[in-house]
């Protein structure tokens, strides 16, 4: 029988921060641990997007192998012979399918992504790139090359993940059974288990996501801040007066509590720290200490892999994925009339 397919990619231009632990990493190991064995899990560094905006090049090719063995610190089991790990780029399928997708996709389609109105807001109209505005289209040859049903995703990200399903369709419908279509968004989130996908929000500005691309030091926490740095962060944390206790604070009314309470859940699900009653003061404490042990862990654990078998492993997925991707590519071209059908 064949597996459904479960992807994901996680950037590759910076860093990883604590909100791409949370909310891109983890909730990957959680459904390999969880599903072990029935489904396919491609998780993958798309290292083609991550110059979309301007980057340090420079950095580029070795921050790609920090950020994937940030997936081995954090017990992704690269042995389960289900789960593949690579690079988006070494399997060049990816930019050829997303050459022939462009022919498909409407110039006013890609014009109202909210990611890139967003982004060519902050930029500047004619300082954004082409890649940018086509990066929903590469993102939808990323998860249609592998056929892949389950992509758990940020919030930001979900649109484009329907894109992919509507293009899905499209072909289809023009051309017959090419691509698997990615579940719709319901039931992408009812399998990742939560009403609404992860969004761990910046320490000093708690309306908005924690994120590398602006400029927040002390609203994000980088995986490779010291132990004692990332607890300082968290006792800075912005709050609000509005209580003196934790309580139950939702996102509307006190963003600031509720995304320390949500760090601190993800860190420690099955612990049973009665939060609700501790002032703001003693409930910082507590988070700042977790994350502080959460650092120290994972530096340890980054430490200690062995990069000539992560080496292995990588390629040896690339080698399996491009037959994957090249096969999916050849159903294509036929049908678009590239090869003989
Ligand atoms: N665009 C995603 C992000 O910024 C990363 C990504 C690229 C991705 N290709 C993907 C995620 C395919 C899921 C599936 O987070």
């Amino acid at each position: 029988m064949v597996k459904d397919v479960i992807l994901t990619g996680l950037r590759a231009n910076a860093e990883f921060h604590l909100g791409n632990y949370l909310g891109g990493i983890l909730p990957m190991v959680q459904l390999q641990k969880r599903h072990a064995g029935e489904y396919q899990l491609n998780m993958f560094i798309p290292d083609l997007h991550s110059f979309t905006t301007p980057i340090d090049h420079g950095a580029l090719y070795e921050q790609t192998h920090q950020n994937l063995k940030v997936f081995v610190a954090a017990e992704l089991d690269i042995d389960q012979p289900d789960t593949f790990i690579y690079r988006q780029s070494y399997i060049p399928a990816h930019s050829e399918l997303t050459w022939i997708l462009d022919c498909f996709t409407g110039f006013g389609e890609m014009s109202r992504m909210t990611e890139f109105k967003d982004k060519a807001k902050q930029i500047g109209e004619d300082r954004i790139s082409v890649g940018l505005f086509n990066y929903p289209v590469l993102m939808a040859a990323d998860i249609l090359i592998y056929g892949a049903k389950y992509v758990p995703v940020g919030e930001d990200q979900r649109q484009h993940v329907e894109f992919a399903r509507d293009i899905a369709m499209r072909i289809n419908n023009k051309f017959g059974d090419i691509f698997v279509l990615p579940a719709d968004n319901n039931e992408q989130l009812k399998f990742a288990g939560r009403e609404k996908p992860v969004r761990i929000r910046s320490l000093r500005n708690p309306e908005r996501k924690m994120s590398k691309s602006v400029e927040d030091p002390a609203g994000t926490i980088m995986l490779s801040d010291k132990p004692q740095d990332g607890a300082k962060k968290i006792m800075a944390a912005t709050t609000d007066n509005l209580e003196k206790k934790v309580l139950n604070p939702n996102f509307e009314s006190r963003p600031g509590i509720a995304n320390l309470l949500q760090i601190l859940k993800l860190l420690k699900p099955d612990d049973e720290h009665r939060v609700s009653d501790l002032t703001y003061e003693e409930f910082k404490v507590i988070v700042a200490e977790t994350v502080s042990e959460f650092l120290k862990d994972l530096q340890i654990k980054l430490a200690a892999i062995d990069d000539k078998q992560l080496m292995q492993k990588l390629e040896a997925d690339e080698e399996a994925m491009r037959k994957v991707a090249d096969a999916t590519l050849l159903r294509v071209q036929k049908a678009v009339g590239l090869r003989p059908a």
